[in-house]
């Protein structure tokens, strides 16, 4: 969603640019531009509908500078035109701006102070700009117009604007929405997204909500809104610019399918050590055992990690959980337990529906815990505690392994917390055998590459509708393997509960309709075989994955053994590979599916 990059202070300033804004396409976006200005009184801005490429193709080699600031936006407010595509400036052309967010209050604040000024988009961007140049008509040098416009904007932001009457410095802003400052060599750079800039440094610097930033080539101001100075060190980036290079696959999801054993691994080596005993911080166990209930909270393919994870806590740390959407619960909160433990799963960690939860929840004094892929990232930052995903970066919109790796961290936590609270079937339930089996299971569904890529010709092929079924632990799974088809394949997908499709939607199963069901979970497997011959009895054409233990004669996907209550982890992968090769057949755009973005940072 909307990512950021900006540079003063390098003569490279254009490819620079261009270069970051391909690294942040994964985020979603539906246009881009840039603003370069060579400090001596030339400048340039470039906007196009579309993708970076065509972009790239509109700027033309006069334009260079040293100092500029880019875009790509996935519109809210305006369709995805040139008009509304950033940078915006100001009517008398001296300021320009990007931003990343949602003004709350542009209609007010367009009404009270702009009612003369003409405006040349429908955004909620154009509304910022033009005030800061209101409050420079007013009499107010560059870095004032703007702390007054911040002190009057409500919403989400994260601005970098250019004042063409002082070249020498980019004005910065951030609240809610990400934003980071990377310190070059006798350069600086700023990016929604470290990933942007690894070509650039490694070297990172936070900025956080309220606080204002003046970038210069040599130095880096932070101060507070009113004026008070702020001293913040770097830190390093641990990535290198192959974690997020393609290598020999055609798109990154298929390399993220399967990087998932590895990913297994890591998690183990990491968190699980040879003589049993576990890498957890024994202060989060601590708090944790207080907890008479835990709230995990999330959106989207995290949240249907969470749904696994619930069973996964309640059974082997016997403490009760409910998941929570972010969206829905920060907004009507229910009655919270005595003492409740907050869980925030986030692969991005920016996500603005959980990030508001973490807020409320932070303004209660209750404890909290964020499992992310990036450490640093906001929700990370503001938890009380942190655990790492591991994955690796995720840069398809789709996400996979970072799903199976929120499973495996969750599945670890518990057995440690299970452990530390002396439950018997923590004991039993060896999360490192598990995670082992796990490895193993998904490299044995990966290599049936050609067989599943089939059976989606044979089930998928023009057809609209698809439904996945199970029960338990199944169903929770459904309902994240329908998400994947639909997001990238675009074909209308249910995650069902096997059992209450009968209630109503069965209406819907007509002849050669596809129904995917899982038969992985104990309890109900005999119960989906009844629900499976009911939607064949009315025409369905059913694909069956089924657990090694519960398989039958015709079932066309076996997954390996595993415990019943991961089996996720594994039993995912063939749903990912279905909507993989059903998006592929469709000649869409795997990795960056229409209207979607990977890091969704407005609520
Ligand atoms: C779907 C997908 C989204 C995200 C959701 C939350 O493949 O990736 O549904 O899971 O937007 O994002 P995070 O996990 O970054 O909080």
């Amino acid at each position: 969603m909307c990512g950021i990059v900006g540079v003063i202070g390098n003569n490279k300033t254009t490819d620079i640019l261009l270069n970051g804004l391909e690294k942040l396409e994964y985020r979603g976006y539906d246009s881009a531009g840039i603003y370069v200005n060579n400090q001596k009184g030339k400048d340039f801005l470039v906007k196009e509908v579309g993708k970076i490429s065509k972009l790239e193709n509109a700027v033309t080699d006069d334009v260079q500078g040293l100092v500029g600031i880019g875009h790509t936006r996935w519109a809210t407010h305006g369709t995805p035109t040139v008009e509304n595509a950033h940078p915006h400036f100001s009517a008398d052309n001296r300021f320009y701006l990007v931003h990343n967010g949602v003004l709350t209050n542009f209609e007010e604040l367009k009404t009270k102070y702009l009612a003369d000024v003409k405006f040349s988009s429908q955004t909620d961007t154009e509304v910022a700009v033009q005030l800061v140049d209101h409050f420079a008509k007013e009499g107010l040098d560059g870095e004032a117009a703007f702390r007054k416009a911040l002190s009057l904007i409500e919403g989400s932001y994260a601005f970098a604007m250019v004042d063409k009457e002082q070249p020498d410095r980019i004005f910065v802003a951030k609240n809610k929405s990400p934003l980071l400052i990377g310190l070059g060599d006798g350069f600086n750079v700023i990016c929604s997204d470290a990933m942007a800039m690894l070509d650039q440094t490694h070297q990172f610097v936070e900025i956080h909500d309220g606080e204002v930033v003046i970038l210069k080539k040599g130095s880096v101001e932070i101060s507070k809104l009113d004026g008070t100075a702020v001293q913040r060190d770097p830190y390093t980036v641990d990535l290198d610019a192959s974690d997020i290079s393609k290598g020999t696959y055609e798109h990154y999801m298929l390399k993220e399918i399967d990087e998932q054993p590895n990913v297994m691994r890591k998690i183990s080596q990491n968190y699980l050590n040879d003589d049993g005993t576990m890498n957890i911080d024994s202060k989060l166990l601590d708090e944790m055992k207080k907890a008479d209930r835990l709230y995990i909270v999330a959106a989207g393919t995290s949240y249907h990690a969470g749904l696994v994870g619930q069973n996964i806590f309640e059974k082997i740390a016997d403490v009760p959980v409910d998941v929570e959407l972010g969206s829905e619960f920060g907004y009507h909160m229910p009655k919270l337990s005595k003492h409740p433990f907050f869980i925030f799963l986030s692969q991005s960690g920016e996500t603005a529906d959980s990030r508001q939860v973490l807020v409320k929840v932070n303004e209660m004094n209750l404890p909290s815990l964020t499992m992310t892929n990036v450490p640093n990232s906001t929700l990370s930052r503001e938890a009380t505690f942190t655990m790492e995903l591991l994955a690796g970066p995720e840069i398809a919109v789709a996400s996979t392994k970072a799903y199976t790796a929120q499973i495996a961290v969750e599945a670890v936590l518990a057995q440690a917390l299970g452990q530390a609270k002396g439950i018997a079937i923590a004991k039993d339930f060896d999360v490192k055998k598990q995670l082992a089996l796990a490895a193993n299971g998904i490299q044995t569904i990966v290599d049936e590459k050609a067989t599943i890529k089939q059976l989606t010709a044979d089930f998928l092929t023009d057809q609209t509708d698809a439904f996945y079924i199970g029960r338990g632990i199944d169903y929770a799974l459904s309902l994240e393997a329908a998400l994947k088809l639909k997001e990238i394949s675009y074909i209308h997908a249910e995650g069902f509960a096997a059992g209450e499709l009968k209630h109503g939607t069965i209406a819907l199963i007509e002849n050669n309709t596809p129904v995917i069901a899982y038969v992985n979970d104990g309890v109900g497997a005999s119960h989906t075989r009844g629900n499976i011959q009911e939607v064949k009895a009315r025409g369905a054409h059913v694909l069956v994955i089924a657990s090694q233990k519960y398989a039958e004669a015709g079932d066309q996907i076996i997954i390996p053994e595993i415990d019943e209550l991961i089996s996720p982890i594994i039993s995912v992968v063939p749903a990912q590979l279905i909507a993989y090769y059903a998006s592929l057949a469709r000649g869409n755009d795997v990795d960056k599916p229409r209207n979607l973005a990977k890091s969704v940072t407005v609520e």
